[in-house]
């Protein structure tokens, strides 16, 4: 364990102890969750002062934060380390991980700790976008023991919800949100806008699926007075959905149901954007994760080809559920995509969405005006493609729009 857990008196003596503990339960050195802890180590030293912005720009603590942000930075090289073996998307979201956190400590190096805080809350999505991604195995009782004792009075309902997945409290995040749609004060319609049923539905349909907790919820919500029409009307739909789909976390993931599913959610959408078909959109791309995660590295062409159209439609669904955090999650699958199998006719396809969403993204300038990172990104991807080139056909457009 790095000096730092100990050094700076953070936390009183409990916390320690429980520090202690994830330290001595380390597996093998080389896992992927042992440097999951190493990150969450280092957040434990640096969230409670980064919640309480004085602390974080205190000069008297500018040392112990100092050191925390490099045990951040070298556990996120190890994150990156893992990333180098697994699937494209996995690889990117974990560069952009270890960059994040390196650029965080060469910042607040430089004597900007106010910009290193906001970036240091800022990364937690990054967290969020992995963590939500498919079912996950586990959570981490540690991470809710932490969120416990923060003081995160200062985030907004939704990032205090956000937070918790971040560290893997799942169950916490779902009854935080529970709790919040009980609550008289908070008012639904503002709720729906503010994204609250997205990040829910998110987590009781994709990550952790229970159809039956998420439809008496719901309803609740539904039955309430000051519960607007439509928003009454879309839980029905929802519930509806939900009745007929069952959780089968043990079937093998497949292409077809995923597609299935968006073309359900297709149906039952009378305009872009509509969120009627949210719950097929989410169970999609539960389906696609699963299956992206199942074919790993993917070693053969086949496999290769079944992957770049796996990430082709998680960036569909993932643009149809909206830009629901700052981490461009749809662009990265899209990328992921065409750098799986650039020969693939998909990458052709990906690539096209991708730059519309990157157009898009930018106020509607044309790709030769946007911000020179995004610009390389686009080209170095387009020379990938022609490289690969023979003459072949796009493939026939199934779906609706994007959207
Ligand atoms: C590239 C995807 C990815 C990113 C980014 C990511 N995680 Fe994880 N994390 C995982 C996966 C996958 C697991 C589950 C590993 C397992 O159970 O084998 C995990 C597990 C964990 C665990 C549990 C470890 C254990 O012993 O059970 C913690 C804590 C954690 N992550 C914290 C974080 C924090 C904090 C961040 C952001 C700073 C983060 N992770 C970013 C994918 C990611």
């Amino acid at each position: 364990m790095r000096s730092s857990f100990v050094r700076g008196g953070v936390f009183g003596g409990a916390l320690a102890a429980f520090v202690l503990a994830v330290g001595s339960a380390q597996a093998a050195p080389e896992e992927p969750r042992t440097s999951m802890r190493q990150v969450f180590l280092s957040l434990v030293q640096l969230l409670p002062p980064a919640l309480e912005g004085d602390r974080f720009v205190d000069p008297a603590r500018r040392a112990s934060i100092a050191a925390a942000l490099d045990d951040l930075a070298a556990a996120g090289e190890r994150v990156r380390r893992h990333g180098r073996g697994a699937d494209t998307a996995t690889r990117l979201l974990t560069r952009d991980l270890a960059d994040e956190a390196q650029e965080m400590s060469a910042l607040f190096s430089r004597g900007r700790a106010a910009e290193a805080r906001y970036r240091l809350l800022d990364l937690t999505e990054t967290c969020v976008a992995c963590h939500t991604r498919g079912v996950a195995a586990g959570s981490f009782p540690l991470g809710a023991r932490l969120v416990e004792r923060l003081d995160a009075g200062e985030l907004s309902p939704r990032g205090q919800a956000r937070l918790r997945v971040a560290l893997r409290d799942f169950e916490g995040s779902a009854r935080y949100w529970e709790t919040v749609f009980r609550d008289p004060t908070a008012d639904p319609a503002e709720l729906d806008a503010s994204e609250a049923l997205l990040d829910y539905m998110t987590l009781v349909v994709r990550t952790r699926p229970d159809f039956a907790r998420a439809r008496t919820q719901l309803r609740a919500l539904a039955a309430r007075d000051d519960c607007p029409r439509y928003l009454r009307r879309r839980i029905r739909v929802w519930d509806q959905h939900l009745d007929r789909a069952e959780p089968k976390p043990d079937a093998n993931p497949s292409l077809k149901t995923a597609r299935e599913h968006l073309e359900r959610a297709t149906d039952v959408s009378d305009f872009p954007g509509d969120r009627d078909g949210m719950v097929h959109t989410l169970l999609a791309a539960a389906e696609l994760s699963r299956l992206v995660e199942h074919l790993g590295a993917a070693d053969t062409k086949a496999e290769a080809a079944l992957l770049a159209e796996s990430f082709y439609w998680l960036g569909v669904a993932e643009l149809r559920l909206g830009p629901a955090s700052w981490v461009p999650k749809a662009e990265i699958y899209l990328e992921s995509a065409i750098r799986t199998a650039p020969s693939h006719p998909y990458a052709e396809r990906a690539y096209a969405l991708l730059e519309e969403v990157d157009v898009l993204t930018f106020g509607g300038v044309g790709p030769e005006y946007l911000p020179p990172r995004v610009r390389a990104t686009l080209a170095e991807l387009r020379r990938l493609i022609e490289s690969q080139q023979t003459t072949r056909a796009e493939p026939a457009r199934r779906l609706g729009s994007a959207r």
